[in-house]
């Protein structure tokens, strides 16, 4: 039988503690009405006793927010459990998260109490938030490096005075996968009224262990995840919410357990909190980083387009992330870059695609990153290209500001290959004066014009140029991210045009610089 497993949300309380993470009391309304839509059970708004803005936040999410319980968190002292009530008040299903270290470590060197001291101040604020409300939930903090005995005695008294969810804490991110889950096999056998309580897990992600604790502990029988929109949170931040909920679905087989989860809202979510905290998310990011579902390796596209199940575990629409993306780059295969042609439109003949790809490889050597229009520039062009009386093996060019522009230009001409120097009033000029010379012809250059595809300095430069021979204009195209050779290439398709159409005509190509 497949579990229902309690998602717990702490984006806007220990999310929040990310360093530079802070959001005023709208964004976290703005949050937290998309966290209602994404399905989560828990939304932890805030910690109420903490600053008049995180009991606004908690008190306007309690009353505005529908679906969710939404819970205040409040350290084990009588000041915060009022606190927190107060904020809370006005909602529907509401909650009061206490809690109080149980470690030797905390509670010699930080809080200077006994252990007896510490568990009779859990168990007196549980009864406190229980006379406000039922649903009290109470953490043992750094309960991983807690001693177990002691642990399960402080699990057994809280469940006692009325909490009904107790939240392991791996408040350090220092367990590890086995310890984990074996602990909360432990708590089950131990503490003998455990029954009466869900139990819950609170992983940080320190060793980068956080998802895979939390998930082991489900596998344990935990009831609850707590867990962060993109893993946010303090340090290294806590489980992510989109990787534990999507292991679940993905792996249900394994874990018999499941959530209530919206997962198409997963994408979107991210988006919001990463843009509202100004916390980019990593392009590696499993489920919600840019290139989860994005592929290069020719190999994988190759499958991917054969039979999505060769490389995809799960369907990006499934968490809102739109399509499987290809990515054209130097390790993509013919077969991939034909699909993305003939997704944009585009039906070129084996010839014309063969020219194409390797032009995409090695524009790929030189641009990090390849667009659909620096496609569309290629196949355009290569869709597009006349019979070639001229093609450009080589071209050098200097220049400067002490250098008279001088170019070097090797041209294949039919079955021979000339070469020539010629000089010019700038790069281009010079090119295009020994190109000329090269081959012979006579034009007028009556426009030229260039502009970048794509953006960035490593962007793909389009050359236009129109020459005009007897009266008649022919245009040519050249793109390449060197601007003089993209110069080069614009006047040499010109050229070429030319020549088609003088040879159509039966006649000797006549154009020429001037
Ligand atoms: O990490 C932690 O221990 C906490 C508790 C308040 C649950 O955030
Ligand atoms: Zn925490």
């Amino acid at each position: 039988m497949t579990r229902t497993i309690t998602i717990f949300d702490t984006t806007l309380r220990d999310g929040e503690q990310s360093p530079g993470a802070s959001m005023n009391v709208e964004e976290k309304v703005l949050i937290a009405r998309q966290l209602a839509r994404l399905g989560v059970d828990v939304i932890e708004a805030g910690f109420a006793f903490s600053s008049p803005g995180d009991f606004e936040a908690v008190r306007r999410i309690a009353n505005e927010v529908e679906g969710p319980v939404i819970c205040s968190l409040a350290r084990a002292k009588p000041g915060d459990v009022d606190r927190a009530w107060e904020a809370l008040k006005g909602g529907h299903k509401v909650r009061i998260h206490t809690f109080i270290s149980t470690s030797d470590i905390h509670l010699t060197h930080q809080f200077r109490l006994t252990r007896a001291e510490a568990l009779a101040r859990a168990v007196e604020m549980v009864e406190r938030a229980r006379g406000y409300v039922d649903d009290v939930e109470f953490s043992p903090m750094d309960a991983t490096r807690s001693e177990e005995t002691y642990l399960c005695e402080v699990l057994e008294a809280v469940i006692a005075a009325g909490a009904r969810t107790v939240n392991i804490a791996d408040t350090v991110g220092y367990a590890t996968p086995q310890e984990f889950s074996q602990l909360i096999r432990a708590i089950q056998q131990r503490v003998p009224n455990i029954a009466r309580a869900v139990i819950s897990v609170h992983c940080h992600n320190d060793l980068g262990l956080s998802t895979a604790n939390s998930l082991g502990a489900v596998a344990a029988g935990a009831g609850q995840v707590e867990c962060t929109i993109n893993g946010i949170g303090e340090r290294a931040g806590n489980a992510a919410l989109e990787e534990v909920v999507m292991a679940l679905r993905t792996r249900k087989d394994v874990f018999a357990a499941d959530t209530r989860i919206a997962t198409e809202e997963i994408a979107k979510t991210s988006r919001l909190v990463s843009r509202i905290t100004g916390m980019s998310v990593q392009p590696n990011k499993a489920i919600v980083g840019a290139n989860a579902f994005a592929h290069e390796s020719g190999i994988h596209q190759d499958g991917l387009l054969k039979e999505k199940m060769t490389y995809e575990i799960m369907r990006p629409d499934s968490v809102g992330a739109g399509k499987t993306h290809i990515v054209l780059g130097k390790h993509s295969g013919r077969h991939a870059f034909k699909a993305k042609l003939e997704e944009l439109g585009y039906r070129p003949t084996e010839v014309e695609l063969d020219q194409a790809f390797e032009r995409l490889k090695r524009l790929a050597d030189q641009k990090k990153e390849i667009f659909e229009e620096d496609l569309e520039t290629i196949i355009t062009e290569e869709m597009d290209r006349p019979e070639e009386a001229y093609r450009l093996v080589s071209l050098h060019v200097e220049s400067g500001t002490e250098t008279t522009p001088t170019a070097t230009v090797e041209l294949a001409m039919g079955e021979k290959t000339v070469k020539a120097v010629g000089k010019g009033d700038g790069p281009v000029d010079a090119a295009y004066r020994t190109i000329a010379s090269l081959t012979q012809t006579k034009s007028r250059l009556a426009s030229y014009v260039v502009k970048g595809i794509a953006g960035g300095t490593d962007a793909l430069g389009e050359v236009t140029v129109t020459i005009e021979e007897d009266g008649k204009s022919v245009m040519g195209h050249g793109a390449d991210t060197d601007i003089i050779t993209a110069s080069a290439r614009a006047y040499l398709n010109a050229l070429n045009k030319a020549a088609a159409r003088a040879a159509k005509r039966g006649g000797e190509p006549k154009v020429g610089l001037i």
